[in-house]
């Protein structure tokens, strides 16, 4: 039988079989799994069959890296993920109490996810029975996108509020009912090369079927935006101006700052989406048991994230070095002048700096 431990406590996620699925019922912990990480490959093989069709097929293609992207405003995206951020535009339902865990790829986004669900949750949850230590963050957060890419958008639904989302869109392309309602954004942003030198490694495990590009190459089409989400430069000043104009609705965070205070960063973190930490909670250590948790050292060992694979990916993925600087280990210094020189050029008269 299902260990059924957790139920009492949980709201949302459950180790219980529920047999249907409206808003506020559990999930299942088994359904979660899959929920998140099915999209993935089924995304990649699927056939574009919407209305947005020629549209998509008119747009200009990369497939060297990742792909095949297509770039729409701007921003690359994979194509099968473009045709469903259309098609959600106008679907998606944001519901004030929602919270967006927003990012461009390999900046962070699985650590707040982490973060922001067990902010959120802290009450359903305790720390020895956690869903962190059975779930890996991806699938306690869900991708909105991918869920769409997926067909699986009813899913979002039946989540209970408040829920915890995630996106990499960009802000531009997020849906117009997130921008309109109250719901905060956290966006979380990373030193570019490490972002590179990260999404590099993670190129390596998922590519290994394609003919690979060269470590240059790649790093041409990075700089060129040519990956998904990407570029990664417009990407952060679009929240970042976004942040400028509306405070109360984007949080930026940075990869760096939350390593070197992680406690001043959840608790920012949780001033921001409304759930500030009591002084109770403060005495009783609660910050640090949540910095913990979700610490890298500590996701990382978990049997779910060493050891647990879903349709072919293990969930190590996500976890690799969590390190600043680790470009240097693989970038010559002519590289990264020249890819400094371009940050520099595009975050210019911007006031925001890395
Ligand atoms: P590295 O590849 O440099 O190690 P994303 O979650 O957006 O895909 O970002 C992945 C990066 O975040 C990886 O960086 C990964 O190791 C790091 N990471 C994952 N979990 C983390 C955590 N709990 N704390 C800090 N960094 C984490």
């Amino acid at each position: 039988m299902a260990d059924t431990s957790l139920n009492s406590n949980f709201n949302s996620i459950s180790t219980d079989k529920p047999s249907k699925k409206d808003e506020g019922e559990v999930v299942t912990v088994d359904e979660a799994k899959l929920r998140y990480r099915r999209p993935f490959m089924d995304i990649l093989n699927a056939e574009l069959d919407s209305e947005y069709k020629e549209l998509i097929l008119s747009l200009p293609k990369e497939e060297r890296w990742f792909g095949p992207l297509r770039n729409y405003r701007d921003f690359w995206l994979l194509q099968q993920v473009l045709e469903q951020v259309l098609a959600m535009q106008e679907v998606f339902m944001s519901r004030p109490s929602d919270v967006i865990v927003a990012s461009s790829m390999k900046s962070g986004t699985t650590w707040l996810k982490a973060i922001t669900f067990t902010v959120m949750h802290r009450d359903k949850y305790t720390f020895s029975d956690h869903p962190l230590l059975k779930l890996n963050p991806h699938d306690c957060v869900p991708l909105i996108e991918h869920t769409y890419a997926a067909r699986d958008e009813k899913y979002l639904e039946t989540l209970p509020s408040p829920r915890v989302l995630g996106s990499h869109l960009s802000y531009s392309m997020l849906p117009e009912s997130i921008k309109a309602s109250k719901c905060p954004i956290v966006y979380i942003c990373r030193e570019p090369k490490d972002v590179f030198i990260s999404l590099w490694h993670m190129s390596l495990r998922f590519e290994k079927s394609k003919e690979p590009v060269s470590f240059e190459q790649a790093l041409e089409l990075f700089c060129q935006g040519r990956v998904p989400f990407g570029p990664i430069w417009e990407h952060v000043l679009e929240y970042y101006t976004k942040s400028l104009s509306s405070p109360e609705k984007i949080l930026i965070l940075k990869y760096e700052e939350m390593l070197k205070d992680p406690i001043d960063g959840v608790t920012r973190l949780a001033n921001f989406i409304g759930r500030p930490f009591s002084e109770e909670e403060i005495k009783n250590g609660v910050v640090e048991k949540i910095v913990e948790l979700c610490s890298f050292n500590k996701l990382k060992e978990l049997d779910v994230n060493k050891n647990e694979i879903v349709n072919e990916t293990n969930n190590g993925i996500y976890f690799r070095k969590a390190v600043v600087g680790d470009w240097q280990n693989y970038m010559t210094t002519e590289m990264a002048d020249k890819f400094d020189e371009m940050t520099k050029e595009k975050l210019c008269g911007s006031g925001f700096t890395f």
